[in-house]
């Protein structure tokens, strides 16, 4: 068991914030989200970072000195330059008022030189915490080590907090740690949505893999009135009622949950009526817009077409919460994004409290330009989808309770 104090909290907000302790004048070891898309040394989306300023900026009028940590990408335990966080660093450093200082390793003796020498009010960020093989294992030295170079703990990492690794996790067993305020927004307006919403109650779930969203399904559907399927995993289900899918992208594994769940959600699971499909996996293919059930060999399903559209709109319309998970289609292919961008719009238009889960969504709807249209886009792909299965968050269970 991870968390100091029992597992109790589940995802709900019980947990202590950097508004509960002293942090004046204190060190304090800060794990944030900075796994952010980086291109030829720049930062290309700083919504994390941004995101992460509220907490920061809060530390810093209080005087602290920070010692940020974060992962970028995959790196595998070894170093890789091309996921160094030195981009992050500068960027952050443009953001701030106050000094960031880049340490080129988060164990061994630079990061403990570069605390010594760290004044209150100032900023260092550490290099890639997954550059060593003990993040990824919750490795109870590395997470010592970490701990031992600070008085206080704050995890502000959302988009981590499904995971249970030493900085997130580990480090919060050798120091006070509390919640920051991007990770108790995110926690507190999913958690309130899912557990308490307004109806109707629409959830709209896309993307690739049926395999995830199985488990949302199950967890949402005694309290949504509706559940929208669209993208890739529409065509599980498809399969599961006997449709020929022709090329498109199915799980054969779980047809056989994929027909539970249409039984068990009746008419409140809704799928796409027509779709477009495609002759290849390409953006210049041929397409056409047709019933689900004249998909022919040889074509796949790249989006959700018209009619499907209409009838969705209809309902979101009429939604007082709408939460949105995954994209309708294949939206990286400009032909195939039609589907997905104006279900963005349809979001925006809508009075809905509207929450849009992380990753590809969030993605969709700024590429849509509405992001400052809808109630909340989240920080986190993977942990709002383990939100919405209704499963503890690791990184949160760990923190002190109030
Ligand atoms: C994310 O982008 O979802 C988080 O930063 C977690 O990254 P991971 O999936 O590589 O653990």
């Amino acid at each position: 068991m991870t968390s100091k104090e029992g597992k109790k909290a589940m995802n709900e907000f019980n947990k202590k914030t950097i508004k509960d302790i002293d942090v004046k004048e204190k060190r304090v070891l800060v794990r944030v989200d900075f796994n952010v898309p980086i291109q030829d040394g720049k930062v290309e989306d700083d919504t994390r970072i941004k995101a992460a300023l509220p907490t920061i900026e809060y530390l810093l009028d209080k005087n602290a000195a920070l010692i940020l940590t974060s992962h970028l990408g995959r790196p595998k335990g070894k170093i890789d330059p091309a996921l160094s966080l030195l981009p992050v660093a500068e960027y952050l450093d443009q953001l701030l008022d106050t000094k960031v200082t880049f340490v080129e390793d988060c164990l061994g003796d630079k990061p403990k030189k570069a605390v010594k020498d760290l004044e209150f009010g100032e900023v260092l960020l550490l290099e890639n915490t997954r550059f060593h093989e003990g993040e990824k294992q919750n490795d109870p030295g590395m997470a010592k080590e970490l701990a031992g170079l600070a008085d206080l703990f704050v995890n502000d990492a959302f988009g981590t907090a499904h995971r249970s690794h030493a900085s997130n996790v580990g480090v919060a067993q050798f120091l006070p740690a509390v919640a920051g305020f991007l990770l108790e927004k995110e926690i507190k307006y999913l958690g309130k949505t899912i557990k308490n919403p307004d109806h109707p109650f629409v959830s709209i779930l896309g993307g690739a893999k049926v395999q995830g969203k199985i488990k949302v399904i199950r967890n949402l559907i005694e309290k949504v009135d509706k559940i929208l399927i669209g993208g890739g995993i529409a065509n599980t289900f498809f399969l599961a009622k006997g449709y020929q899918m022709g090329d498109s992208l199915v799980e054969e594994d779980v047809v056989g949950l994929a027909e539970e769940l249409i039984k068990e959600a009746g008419d409140k699971l809704i799928l796409p009526k027509d779709v477009v499909i495609a002759d290849g996996f390409k953006n210049d293919a041929e397409k056409k817009t047709i019933s689900v059930s004249d998909v022919p060999q040889g074509w796949q399903i790249l989006d959700i077409g018209h009619e499907t559209i209409k009838a969705y709109g209809e309902i979101i319309h009429k939604a007082k919460t709408v939460v949105w998970n995954g994209p309708m289609g294949v939206f990286e292919f400009q032909n195939f994004a039609a589907g997905t961008f104006r279900l963005a719009e349809l979001l925006s238009e809508s009075k809905a409290t509207s929450i849009v889960g992380g990753g590809d969504s969030a993605s969709a709807i700024r590429k849509a330009g509405l992001a400052n249209q809808v109630t909340h886009i989240s920080t986190g792909g993977g942990a709002s989808l383990q939100m919405l299965q209704g499963e503890i968050l690791p990184g949160l269970d760990a923190l002190d309770n109030v």
